[in-house]
């Protein structure tokens, strides 16, 4: 089996009332830790790689250990550039062998957004890849992708179904206040999701496939053992995984997870460390935190996605 795009998983998906994982990856244990979920899940898998993972590891690297992660497990997997800034950075991971690209061009005019992202999907399209664009922002601070708080913006349903019309895409994200990162609500503050906003897309592109960013838990069973271990992680607040739950029973088909992933990698190295203190072989602790890796994954993909078994 070759990579493959998103196009059946999603039509599935849709139609299942379940939604695939979109893990962000960066280094080869997780990699592992996320195929070997899947391959014990039976889940079809998108792993997605920033702009950020692109200047950490070389992208050649990252295909080719997608690729190992296909071969080795014959599971349906899509590679997939996340946050794509310029039609540049798209063209550039289409020709490198990507089979799905985002554009993030949110942050320009409506006008600007379309015009850029319907150039993205003409060249994308004729190599047979899909795109995913967004509309709206998130708030947020990773590598690349850099919003403060008072720029984010909700997404217009009034707006949903010209920019699918005109650009042509596959998938489209939107802001319903997820976030990116561990601190996606202020201390104290009750998590809460414009479920209204998404019931109205849906309403608006029967069928379409709607991605959800900036959705990951932040499990504070992780961060108490980072904590622990002495990290310094002040009230890291997620999305309630019944909010998970509930947009993949609606029209969101992918749900991105990264900040889980670094948590749950960086409390199995503390632990490891803190019990381990003489440790100096890299495989001793990044072992644990492959497994760690895995372990998440499979929550995610078992208990919340409901991807499990559909491969
Ligand atoms: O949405 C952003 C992802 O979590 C990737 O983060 O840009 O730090 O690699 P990064
Ligand atoms: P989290 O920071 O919530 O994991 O979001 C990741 C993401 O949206 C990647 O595009
Ligand atoms: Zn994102």
């Amino acid at each position: 089996m070759a990579l493959v795009t998103s196009k059946e998983m999603f039509a599935k998906a849709y139609a299942g009332g379940y939604a695939i994982g979109a893990f962000n990856v960066n280094n080869m244990e997780t990699i592992q830790g996320i195929v070997e979920a899947g391959k014990e899940c039976n889940s079809p898998l998108i792993l997605q790689v920033s702009a950020g993972a692109r200047k950490y590891a070389n992208p050649v690297y990252l295909k080719h250990l997608v690729e190992a992660a296909v071969e080795d497990t014959g599971l349906p997997i899509v590679m997939h550039l996340d946050h794509g800034a310029s039609y540049e950075m798209c063209k550039d991971a289409i020709d490198g062998g990507f089979t799905s690209v985002m554009i993030d061009a949110s942050h320009h005019s409506f006008a600007e957004n379309i015009e850029i992202t319907k150039k993205v999907v003409e060249y994308a399209h004729a190599r047979g890849v899909v795109v995913e664009a967004e509309l709206g922002q998130l708030a947020g601070i990773e590598d690349a992708v850099n919003v403060k708080a008072e720029d984010a913006s909700f997404t217009q349903p009034d707006e949903v179904c010209e920019f699918t019309e005109k650009t042509g895409i596959d998938s489209l994200a939107i802001a319903i206040g997820t976030s990116h990162g561990a601190y996606k609500f202020k201390p104290g503050q009750k998590p809460q999701l414009r479920f209204d906003i998404l019931e109205e897309v849906g309403k608006r592109l029967p069928g379409f496939p709607i991605v959800l960013h900036g959705a990951s838990s932040v499990p504070q069973d992780r961060v108490a053992v980072i904590n622990q271990f002495g990290g310094a992680m002040p009230d890291a607040i997620g999305i309630p995984e019944e909010m998970l739950r509930k947009a993949a029973s609606m029209a969101v088909c992918k749900i991105n997870i990264d900040s889980d992933l670094r948590v749950a990698f960086t409390a199995a190295i503390r632990k490891h460390f803190a019990e381990n203190p003489s440790h100096f072989d890299p495989r001793q602790y990044l072992g644990d935190a492959r497994a760690a890796v895995k372990e998440i994954v499979k929550h995610k993909i078992c208990d919340v996605l409901g991807s499990n078994g559909k491969a």
